[in-house]
């Protein structure tokens, strides 16, 4: 347990404390933005080992803004850093993390089960007062709250990846979120620097919901050797402007999280056979290939 640091900020935030559960890709960046816009921040994951990982990662994406931010003054960067630094608690127990929370974020593996279980412990030990909030790229926020007694505090906030760069923010809210939750996680967005949306608690929301069927179409002209990854991907660059074409993207994402997302779909909705788990992605996933993560995907990276 590292040890809590007051924010000195003069920033005047509706919710200040904010606990992050879940160190990887999303956690990380959401708490690195969290922190770098005047709120009291406490990362946690299930090790020290990659709570430490996860503060690497954290400093060398603050270098890059901070790079940025001040492209003349070395001493500003560095100020910026280590105040942004001052801002981030790490912990391994959520009993612990959650004490003072205004808002919980939650951005562990993609599984409803796995979920469900820390919420229905976040419900016993975080305080009357505590918002909950999901990242789930394509569960339905209404059963990751089932496991609650508070429904009226509970809403979806899901990021894009890379965090500190990408702005946007899809609000969601379940028939029981109260106006007031609801207005605290639209100001909280805000806060954070964030474009928001709101989308009703539909499967991938907006931009899963077209991004998904999109990837799979794209695997499966690879699948039939209509055209290769490489040139799919140089085609949706030049052709529509996309910053990434569909297999760097997948890659960024995670292959992990993708087949995730998928299976779960197929699985509640099998007569969408736009949402099956193309066989490539299984493949790899089975093979350990999880994309940019892991060093292979369907590129291999240095
Ligand atoms: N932290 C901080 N800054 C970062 C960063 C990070 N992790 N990654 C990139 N940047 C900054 C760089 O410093 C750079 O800044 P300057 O322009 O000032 O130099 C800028 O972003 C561009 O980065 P790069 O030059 O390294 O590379 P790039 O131009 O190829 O951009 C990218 C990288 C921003 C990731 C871009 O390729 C991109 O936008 N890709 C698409 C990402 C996307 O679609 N994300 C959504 C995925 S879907 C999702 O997240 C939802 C889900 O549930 C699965
Ligand atoms: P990741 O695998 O990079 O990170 C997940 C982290 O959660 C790991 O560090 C793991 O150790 C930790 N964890 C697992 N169980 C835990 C528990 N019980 N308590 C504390 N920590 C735990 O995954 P990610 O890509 O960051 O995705 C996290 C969530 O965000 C998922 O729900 C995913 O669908 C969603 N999401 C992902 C992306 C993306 O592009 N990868 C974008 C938006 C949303």
């Amino acid at each position: 347990i590292r040890k809590f640091v007051t924010s000195t900020s003069t920033m005047s935030v509706a919710m200040k404390n904010i606990t992050v559960i879940g160190g990887g890709l999303m956690g990380s960046g959401i708490a690195q933005v969290a922190a770098q816009t005047g709120h009291n921040v406490v990362l946690v994951d299930i090790s020290e080992d990659l709570l430490n990982k996860s503060q690497n990662n954290i400093h060398k994406s603050l270098e890059r803004v901070a790079k940025k931010k001040y492209p003349t003054s070395p001493e500003d960067s560095q100020k910026f850093i280590s105040e942004t630094l001052s801002q981030l608690t790490l912990n391994t127990k959520v009993e612990d993390a959650v004490k003072t929370s205004d808002l919980v974020i939650e951005a562990i593996v993609e599984n409803l089960d796995t979920k469900q279980k820390l919420f229905y412990n976040l419900d016993m030990c975080a305080p009357e007062k505590t918002i909950f909030a999901s990242n789930t790229s394509s569960l339905p926020i209404s059963e990751i709250a089932f496991s609650t007694q508070r429904k009226d505090r509970f809403g979806g906030l899901h990021f894009f990846n890379p965090v500190p760069v990408m702005k946007l923010l899809e609000v969601i809210r379940i028939p029981e979120t109260s106006d007031e939750t609801y207005n605290k996680l639209i100001a909280f967005g805000k806060q954070m620097g964030k474009q928001t949306v709101t989308c009703k608690d539909t499967p991938g929301f907006i931009v899963n919901r077209l991004l998904l069927p999109y990837m799979s179409e794209a695997i499966r002209m690879m699948e039939r050797g209509d055209a290769s990854c490489r040139d799919i991907d140089i085609a949706m660059k030049l052709g529509t402007g996309y910053p990434m074409g569909p297999f760097e993207l997948a890659d960024y994402v995670g292959l992990d999280t993708t087949k995730f997302i998928f299976d779960g779909w197929y699985e509640r909705y099998p007569e969408m056979t736009q949402f099956k788990t193309p066989d490539l992605l299984s493949k790899l996933v089975s093979e350990g290939k999880f994309g940019q993560k892991t060093g292979e995907g369907f590129y291999v990276y240095e």
